[in-house]
């Protein structure tokens, strides 16, 4: 996702300068049945280690996750714009909404406030539809909203209310109707694609699958002489977007805090060992590749929009000029132009851009993404 970062970025400049909403990237929703990798997936996303994951039901409210996009601690110390966020002197950190004057520099910090925040709203494993509000601010994140979200349950354990899993299903319908949302389907590959709850209720509010992808995580933990291939092909069930087959770290590997970096490598070890006709469309990588391009897709399809934009609010400047009835310098005209430039540079960068991205894709070149 880094070719995009500066693209986003600059767009959103246009956006700001033409006074018009910024630019609106899906945002990101996992959804899937309790520990079935949700939390892994979003983590290997952002490239950091900051949810609290495990066994049994770790995730108890909606985390919703705002990555904001900050140029590099040293061109922001150069620059030394007053802004009080921006002239922060970290590469990379984190607040919450419910703590609004703490800053966390320690991701592991990060972590623990997430745990100690939901049991602060919620007791013995209960759940709560209240979200918590996390911004992480760094150079290497895109500017866009991702939502972990407590798994689908069926059974009922400590206080969690007989209805559970009503709860949960309107606490997931209630993220994945909004048409701005991308659905990250989380199926493991040792339980019954067929039954899968996440994919059920995509369905829901996505019946033609144009926003859903599935991600089929833990291939590790299949039965000796089973293997995912039928799934990973669309056999089983088609998925319009794609499905990804991904190896997240086991509980093993938490305990023994073993790396992403690591984890992505053994990763792509085991998808070669054992998946070798699919491993160049697998993998935690590929699934951020993925949907790098599925944002730019969107950003595609919100230039003609942009473009009308601009040409609106040149005609506006145009009559505003003629109606002086003399020929004087407006300084929003310039403006104007440099910013008409300015988008129409953009649309070239981003065409070419998408460009770029076909043709690595079809030399199945590796960007690491974030
Ligand atoms: P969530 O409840 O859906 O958010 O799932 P988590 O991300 O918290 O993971 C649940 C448990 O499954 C944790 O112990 C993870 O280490 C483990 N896990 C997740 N993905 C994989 C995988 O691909 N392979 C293995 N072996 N374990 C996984
Ligand atoms: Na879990
Ligand atoms: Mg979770």
């Amino acid at each position: 996702m880094e070719t995009l970062i500066p693209i986003i970025n600059r767009l959103q400049e246009v956006f700001l300068t033409l006074g018009a909403e910024i630019i609106q990237l899906p945002q990101i929703v996992v959804v899937g049945s309790q520990s079935s990798g949700k939390s892994s997936v979003l983590e290997s996303l952002v490239g950091r280690d900051f949810l609290p994951r495990g066994s049994g039901i770790v995730t108890r409210r909606p985390l919703v996750l705002q990555l904001v996009n900050v140029p590099p601690l040293e061109e922001r110390r150069k620059q030394d714009n007053g802004n009080k966020c921006l002239s922060f002197k970290a590469e990379e950190w984190g607040t919450f909404l419910h703590c609004k004057n703490q800053i966390f520099t320690d991701f592991s910090e990060i972590r623990k406030e997430i745990a100690e925040e939901t049991d602060r709203s919620t007791n013995n494993k209960g759940i709560s539809p209240e979200p918590i509000y996390l911004k992480i601010y760094s150079p290497n994140v895109l500017s866009l909203t991702l939502v972990d979200l407590p798994g689908i349950t069926k059974v009922p354990v400590g206080d969690q209310p007989e209805d559970i899993e009503t709860q949960v299903q309107e606490m997931i319908l209630s993220y994945i109707s909004n048409p701005n949302s991308l659905i990250l389907c989380v199926s493991p590959a040792n339980s019954d694609l067929a039954t899968s709850d996440a994919l059920k209720l995509a369905r829901e509010v996505d019946p033609d699958g144009r926003r859903t992808l599935l991600v089929v995580s833990k291939l590790d933990l299949m039965d000796a002489g089973t293997d995912a291939l039928e799934v990973l092909l669309g056999r089983v069930i088609p998925v319009r977007l794609g499905i990804i087959g991904v190896v997240n770290r086991s509980q093993h590997d938490l305990n023994t805090q073993k790396s992403l970096d690591d984890s992505c490598k053994d990763e792509q070890v085991f998808l070669q060992r054992h998946y070798p006709s699919l491993a160049s469309r697998c993998g935690s990588r590929y699934l951020a590749r993925t949907l790098s391009r599925l944002l730019m897709h969107h950003i595609r399809d919100c230039l003609p929009e942009l473009k009308t934009r601009v040409t609106v609010l040149t005609a506006q400047y145009q009559s505003r000029l003629n109606s002086y009835g003399q020929p004087v310098e407006d300084h929003s005209a310039t403006l104007l132009q440099i910013v008409t430039k300015f988008a129409t540079d953009y649309c070239n960068t981003i065409e070419g851009t998408a460009r770029h991205i076909q043709t690595s894709e079809l030399c199945g070149g590796a960007r690491i993404c974030y």
